[in-house]
């Protein structure tokens, strides 16, 4: 276990709260010490559990709980934390998705993704002879979509016990009064320091005169300003009054399109959850706009038919299987899948078990079958984006996967208001074939659109056993999403692994084009030499994923925050 140590003064956040609650005065600021923290990366709790990207944030959702809230107070509060204590990708200038289930049965899948602005068009980055500007799409005030993360939280706060301000309390603590960075945290925020320069308009918290180092105390007094006027006026204190006017005074400053009218039209939604059975086990995910819950049940759907069980874990013939049911459930994915909302996605046909027989028809386990013998589109995006599991112990499960699309977003933080804006306008196809920021292209599906959701990857997901909550999962990772949650799936329900082994075991990822497996570091190399020879390119890969994982045993919470960041569990 990591411990944190830093030469600064003991602070207790300055607020208590949570109310009295069942006689007994908790503070969730006299649990959370933001200045001296460990880093829990597993942990079996009784009563209700968090994995989240950031230590801090996991101990303000299981503080909230612990005073009496249910997973879904522990969400929001985890989410809100997030969006201080992770500005890589933790947010309130992006959006998202929940899926969850409540204790009495009901699932839900919460669509709060940007929205294109009301003034863009499909040829927004094209130049005057037709070639794409993608510099524009990636970075500063044009690339941002119009955030959905406050109104998603709004929505959310219907299953949950306490109120807003409850729950927002912590992070506007946390904000105000500042928490301690970590190494890690110290070398992200140097290293996009230029890009924060260049792509604000006016200072902010982020930026300081020396380099940050690890044990250094960040403070956003402007974001938790902003965080007490969403405290104070809920929705509205965000896409409404002084929130929004900051937001669009920044639009004009740097020639970005968001409006006063695009913020208040914003408004999240529900969708109907995608539902299977795999092998007896109920997998629930999230439809489109994100591609996420169709991938994962293309995949299972295909290695279920092949039976995958019977060979070896990370074995030659399992891993290759895997490889050919990702590749071509995303080579489906770039031709099928958009906005819902502006393109019908064929659902029901691309998750039937006969489309995804004929799918398989020409599977050979003895070659790699090449990409260029399946048509579609490449697809590839970003790594940040950032994911919390919630459960408690009376059966809510909580599954919320954020992002701000790239590290810190567009980079741009509105002015005098200190949160991040995202550039999700990059996952929409800005020309057909013309690759994203990270090689993506797509075609008429998920062309922009006024108003229109760019296509995701994110797929927060649960499992069900005998119809009873047992396992929340998700991670962030652009389109290496789908296969690191369909992976930590097939550890846990094909290979029965421990959850702490699911999460961490190598894993590797194909998504069609390019036509090569990524895989991390200490894979087994008999399995390379094996896949070499039957025709597959390997790409070395530092990491795929950050999962966090929660799974009920025996009527206890196994909490298990990846090996591969800072993050941490936390629970009681
Ligand atoms: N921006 C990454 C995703 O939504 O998949």
């Amino acid at each position: 276990m990591l411990r944190i140590k830093y030469a600064v003064a003991l602070l207790l956040i300055s607020h208590c709260t949570i109310a009295q609650l069942n006689q007994k005065l908790v503070c969730a600021g006299c649990k959370v010490d933001p200045y001296h923290y460990s880093v829990q990366k597993k942990g079996v709790y009784t009563h209700a559990a968090v994995a989240s990207a950031h230590p801090l944030a996991s101990m303000v959702g299981a503080a909230i709980m612990e005073a009496g809230g249910n997973a879904f107070d522990g969400a929001i509060a985890t989410q809100l934390a997030l969006a201080v204590v992770y500005p890589n990708a933790g947010n309130i200038g992006g959006g998202g998705f929940m899926v969850a289930r409540t204790k009495t049965g009901k699932t839900i899948a919460l669509d709060f993704r940007e929205t294109a602005p009301l003034k863009a068009s499909q040829n927004m980055y094209l130049d005057s002879a037709g070639n794409a500007q993608t510099t524009l799409s990636q970075n500063g005030h044009l690339a941002a979509g119009v955030p959905g993360t406050v109104a998603g939280i709004c929505q959310i706060l219907r299953f949950a016990r306490f109120p807003l301000k409850q729950l927002i309390q912590p992070a506007i603590d946390l904000a105000a009064n500042g928490y301690v960075i970590t190494e890690r945290e110290s070398r992200a925020l140097n290293g996009v320091r230029a890009m924060l320069v260049a792509n604000s308009t006016r200072p902010s918290a982020y930026v300081k005169s020396t380099l940050w180092k690890g044990g250094d105390t960040l403070v956003n007094t402007a974001l938790a300003n902003t965080l007490t006027r969403i405290r104070d006026k809920g929705q509205k204190g965000f896409y409404e009054g002084e929130t929004a006017a900051l937001i669009v005074a920044e639009m004009q400053r740097g020639k970005g399109l968001i409006s006063l009218e695009d913020l208040k039209q914003y408004q999240a939604k529900f969708r109907n959850p995608i539902s299977f059975d795999f092998q007896g086990y109920t997998i629930i995910g999230m439809p489109p706009p994100s591609s996420g819950g169709i991938l994962i049940q293309q995949m299972m759907q295909m290695i279920a038919e092949k039976n995958l069980g019977r060979h070896p874990f990370l074995s030659t013939p399992s891993v290759q299987l895997m490889v050919e049911v990702e590749r071509r459930a995303f080579a489906d994915r770039a031709a099928h899948m958009g906005d819902p909302d502006f393109w019908k996605v064929p659902q029901q046909t691309l998750t039937s078990k006969a489309y995804l027989a004929e799918r398989m028809k020409d599977y050979d386990s003895t070659r790699a079958t090449p990409s260029s013998s399946i048509q579609a589109g490449i697809v590839k995006e970003s790594n940040e984006t950032t994911h919390l599991s919630v459960l408690d112990a009376a059966g809510n499960m909580v599954s919320i996967t954020t992002t701000l699309n790239g590290s810190y977003g567009s980079q741009t933080v509105v002015g005098d208001a200190g949160f991040l804006l995202n550039n999700e306008m990059d996952d929409f196809s800005v020309k057909p074939n013309v690759p994203n920021m990270y090689g993506a292209v797509g075609g008429a599906a998920n062309a922009i659109a006024p108003k229109k959701r760019m296509l995701s990857s994110m797929s927060p997901t649960l499992v069900l056993k005998n119809k009873q909550p047992y396992i929340v999962v998700g991670t962030p990772g652009g389109t290496t999403i789908p296969t690191s949650v369909f992976q930590s799936l097939v550890n846990l329900l094909v290979y029965q692994m421990s959850p702490e082994d699911a999460v961490n075991q190598p894993k590797f990822h194909h998504q069609w084009l390019p036509d090569q497996v990524d895989y991390e570091q200490n894979f087994p190399k008999t399995t390379m030499d094996g896949l070499i020879k039957m025709g597959y390119h390997l790409n070395n890969k530092y990491q795929i994923g950050r999962v966090e994982l929660i799974q009920q045993k025996a009527g206890k919470l196994h909490a298990v925050a990846d090996g591969r960041g800072d993050d941490g569990t936390a629970g009681f």
